[in-house]
């Protein structure tokens, strides 16, 4: 699914264009093995879905993006992709944005010290934007870390519940997501009902955005995601389509019996047969949908603008993108 697309935003791309040249400066340094390693993620590409959301916030409430609008986004994907290199070094991924994973290249020492080195300049940034920024990407970071251990903590628990599982991923992912768009508001100065309507969306998007990914690990393929697939189930991150395909009377005893412990390469793809085969994706599918109605929801108490309207339409756009067969 193309966000550039559904956001149909004019001048997105231009601003994604000054993203990239900021990024790249900002993460260039005199050490130029640092920058190799820095750049690493940046040169591969990704989606640069959160800063869309923070030009797009900005726009929703009928402002440009102004240099403060680009650092914001700029602060936040940095953030992001400082969570890429630390989190594939958690999962030890060996691919990532269709290339080698920072940690397979170069170890995971020089990974987690080049994720610190992102994270560094992202403060940086926000702190030019002023306390309020500073202080809100600050919280996001302990938030996601938060996330990353209680997942860490519940590893191979084939009795993990449901509101863990929704607790997780409100932490890892959708309170960035959340931030991407507040900062948007933020840096555009728009009102604060607008800035709160805003963090709704994002959070309730972040949350479809979790659950979609959860259910591509179980149903795609490498080509497809550019990352390893299969990598939950095989590190014991039981996620909702395999919480729901448990609780199927067909296939939930024999896959309980398969996880709990380490899979090998054929148990893990027996295990993602099961899932994927099972009720557990329709039904995390409807999850889903759940989240990106709320966030519909509150994209529609922004007004009547067509960026407004454009945010409202995201979430449901991704879960129809969702290939169920
Ligand atoms: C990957 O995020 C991490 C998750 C929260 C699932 P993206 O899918 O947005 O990654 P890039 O930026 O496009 O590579
Ligand atoms: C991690 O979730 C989200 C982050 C905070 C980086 P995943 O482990 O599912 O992300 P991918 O699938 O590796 O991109
Ligand atoms: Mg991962
Ligand atoms: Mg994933």
């Amino acid at each position: 699914m193309n966000v550039a697309e559904v956001l149909g935003l004019p001048g997105l791309e231009e601003d994604l264009a000054r993203l990239e040249v900021t990024i790249r400066r900002v993460v260039t340094t005199e050490d130029p093995f640092l920058s190799e390693v820095a750049t690493h993620l940046i040169a591969a590409g990704g989606k640069r879905l959160r800063p869309s959301l923070t030009v797009a916030s900005a726009a929703a409430g009928g402002a440009d993006t102004t240099e403060e609008v680009l650092l914001g986004a700029v602060a936040v994907e940095l953030v992001h992709q400082a969570s890429l290199y630390h989190d594939d070094v958690m999962d030890e991924a060996t691919t990532r944005r269709g290339v080698q994973s920072v940690n397979d290249r170069w170890g995971n020492l020089v990974a987690i010290v080049a994720g610190d080195f992102l994270l560094a300049r992202a403060a940086g940034i926000a702190a030019s934007l002023g306390t309020e920024v500073a202080g809100l990407l600050a919280s996001t970071l302990a938030r996601l870390c938060e996330g990353q251990v209680s997942e860490v903590h519940t590893a191979f628990d084939v009795s993990r519940s449901e509101q863990a599982y929704f607790a997780t991923i409100l932490d890892k992912t959708a309170s960035l997501m959340a931030t991407a768009c507040r900062i948007g508001g933020l840096t555009a100065r728009l009102d604060r009902r607008q800035v709160d309507a805003l963090t709704t969306f994002g959070e309730c998007f972040g949350m479809v955005f979790q659950i979609r990914d959860d259910i591509l690990d179980v149903i795609a393929t490498e080509e497809e995601l550019g990352k390893g697939v299969g990598q939950d189930m095989e590190r014991g991150v039981y996620t909702l389509p395999v919480l729901r395909s448990l609780g199927d009377s067909g296939v939930g005893p024999e896959l309980r019996s398969l996880l709990g412990r380490p899979l090998d390469r054929s148990q893990r793809d027996k295990a993602r047969d099961m899932v994927a085969s099972s009720g557990g994706i329709a039904s995390a599918v409807g999850a889903g949908r759940r989240y990106a109605d709320m966030a519909a929801v509150a994209a529609g108490t922004l007004g009547s603008g067509p960026t407004g309207a454009a945010l409202g339409r995201l979430g449901h756009a991704l879960v129809d993108d969702i290939p169920t067969g």
